[in-house]
């Protein structure tokens, strides 16, 4: 039988709530984390007032009928999806709330006519991903990554040539520009670091008012083409959506400079993945940092 079939039992933690002395008596809401294991900030907080379900599931299928029928409110991480087809099968949920920044894996259309709140955790890890960022565009520049695998591997240097010849693809970072595509928590987040190390930093962001780039000392730019075309390096920081599935595609890639490198740290769905496989093959584009895949958990099959 398909694994992912069958139904799985909700772990249904009920946890004594104090007694409401001076109210009508309500019974506790119930509340399921859809997905992963983890709501240890959730937890001190709902453990008082809701009954928890813990689903676990990577589908609505997997989903047991008690939380479809009686969930009023779900947390979820962005290892499921929520179609408007999945939404339809919950008949009392009222909330829904993303533990994350991204809502790309809500049909948030479909909640709005259901009457389902959608919220989403704004602030959620936007140092850290800007942090990881940087390390991503650094080890595409001076190749950290590889060098270290090189020493690990056993591999001795006789002498300056050999060494210059180890580190013959390490980029020189000052004076090149990085291109943000989406200049939100995390692009600015980059974008302040970038400077720091160096870079030009120019991006492209159609839904910010003008004079952004001024406070920030930034350039803007009002096209993806004209983003592409002067980025040395382009990092990927929009949120996903209707408009941008594929944003990185075999049309756009031609548009980038021979060479540049790509860092994508925002939503796997934002590039074409088999037309970046080809410019890679073909070194149109020399490397790719990707901290996110169009369908997760990645499974590399060797290209
Ligand atoms: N890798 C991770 O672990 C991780 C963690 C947190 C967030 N993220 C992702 O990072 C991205 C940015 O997060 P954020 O908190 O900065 O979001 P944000 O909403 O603050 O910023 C997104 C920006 O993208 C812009 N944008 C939307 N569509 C665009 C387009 N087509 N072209 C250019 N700009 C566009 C918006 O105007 C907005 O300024 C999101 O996709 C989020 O899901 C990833």
């Amino acid at each position: 039988m398909d694994k992912k079939k069958t139904l799985k039992r909700a772990r249904i933690d009920c946890i004594r709530g104090p007694n409401i002395s001076n109210g009508p008596l309500h019974s506790r809401p119930l509340v399921a984390l859809l997905d992963g294991r983890d709501c240890s900030v959730e937890m001190p907080i709902l453990k008082d007032v809701a009954t928890v379900a813990f689903c676990d599931a990577q589908s609505t299928q997997e989903i047991h009928e008690k939380v479809l029928n009686e969930a009023v409110g779900a947390l979820m991480w962005h290892t499921i999806n929520l179609t408007k087809e999945d939404l339809e099968k919950f008949k009392a949920l009222r909330i829904i709330v993303r533990i994350g920044s991204g809502i790309d894996n809500v049909d948030i259309k479909a909640a709005g006519e259901l009457g389902i709140a959608v919220c989403n955790v704004p602030g959620f890890g936007v140092e850290e991903v800007a942090d990881s960022t940087m390390c991503l565009i650094l080890n595409l520049y001076r190749r950290t990554y590889w060098l270290a695998n090189m020493v690990r591997d056993g591999k001795k240097f006789q002498g300056p040539e050999q060494v210059r010849e180890a580190a013959s693809g390490c980029a020189r970072i000052r004076g090149d520009t990085l291109g943000i595509v989406g200049l939100g928590r995390v692009g600015t987040a980059v974008a302040l670091r970038a400077k720091a190390f160096g870079f030009t930093v120019i991006f492209y962001d159609p839904y910010l008012p003008d004079g952004i780039d001024k406070s920030l000392g930034l350039n803007r730019v009002y096209t993806l083409q004209d983003l592409l075309f002067q980025s040395d390096c382009v990092s990927l920081h929009c949120s996903l959506n209707e408009h941008n599935h594929h944003l990185i595609n075999e049309f756009t890639i031609k548009q980038m400079r021979p060479g540049a490198f790509l860092c994508n740290t925002a939503r796997g769905g934002l590039v074409d993945e088999n037309a970046l496989a080809a410019a890679l093959k073909d070194g149109r584009i020399r490397a790719a940092a990707l901290d996110v895949h169009e369908n997760e958990p990645y499974a590399n099959h060797g290209e």
